[in-house]
């Protein structure tokens, strides 16, 4: 039933901006508010996505490969995981989902932006996050982070040119798109992060029961 539908938050941002740490709190600030939540990543969150996870972030490959894998991982995740929770009114946390592949192969690989469109139209049809998290930093913080990480993955060894590509194509993002992706300060301490995301999910169950209530979802 439409007006059961769940919200879909992803949570972006270039490698080393720290968006993980916050998935866990997130699922908890949701869950203490009556939700039931569902939390997953991209590319992964099927048992085949995982597998094709582990070849994208360890294999060399051509970079349409690559985002054609990005979305058959993606196509697996939508149809086994994520629609059915929204249909059943559960709320979807993903970190993660096609921000990053604009972001990435899009501006990173500077693949462009148009072929991710019509493959982003091709696999999701309309379904598009409600709300969505842009992790942001500069690179030196990133650099520094990512230092104290365990061993780096395909896309965390690149170098500051591709993290300097990356990032603005998720400002390129965060600007056609003003109203669903919000720009986090990621240099702030971990508390004023937690105090602004707090406001904004307040406001989105807010908007989110006014809908269901309005039946207009
Ligand atoms: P990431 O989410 O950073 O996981 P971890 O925190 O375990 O390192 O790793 C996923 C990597 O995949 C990240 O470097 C970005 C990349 N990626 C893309 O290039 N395109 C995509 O569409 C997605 C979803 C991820």
């Amino acid at each position: 039933m439409d007006n059961q539908r769940g919200c879909f938050i992803t949570l972006e941002g270039v490698d080393g901006a720290g968006k993980s740490t916050h998935v866990g709190w997130l699922v908890e600030q949701l869950e203490s508010r009556g939700l039931q939540v569902v939390s997953t990543r991209e590319p992964g969150g099927t048992e085949l996505g995982e597998q094709l996870r582990q070849l994208l972030l360890t294999r060399p490959m051509h970079l349409k490969t690559e985002t054609l894998l990005m979305f058959a991982a993606r196509c697996e995740h939508i149809a086994k995981v994520i629609e059915p929770a929204l249909a059943a009114g559960r709320w979807v946390v993903c970190d993660r989902f096609t921000d990053a592949s604009y972001a990435y192969q899009g501006g990173g690989r500077e693949m462009g932006a148009a072929s991710i469109a019509v493959l982003e139209r091709w696999v999701q049809g309309d379904l598009q996050p409600d709300r969505s998290w842009l992790f942001d930093v500069p690179l030196e913080v990133a650099r520094e982070r990512l230092s104290r990480s365990r061993e780096l993955d395909r896309f965390e060894r690149e170098g500051p040119a591709f993290f300097e590509r990356t990032r603005q194509a998720y400002h390129q993002r965060a600007r056609e798109h003003p109203e669903r992706i919000s720009i986090v300060d990621a240099t702030l301490d971990v508390d004023a992060i937690r105090a602004d995301l707090l406001r904004d999910i307040d406001a989105l169950l807010e908007k989110h029961g006014k809908a269901r209530a309005g039946g207009s979802l």
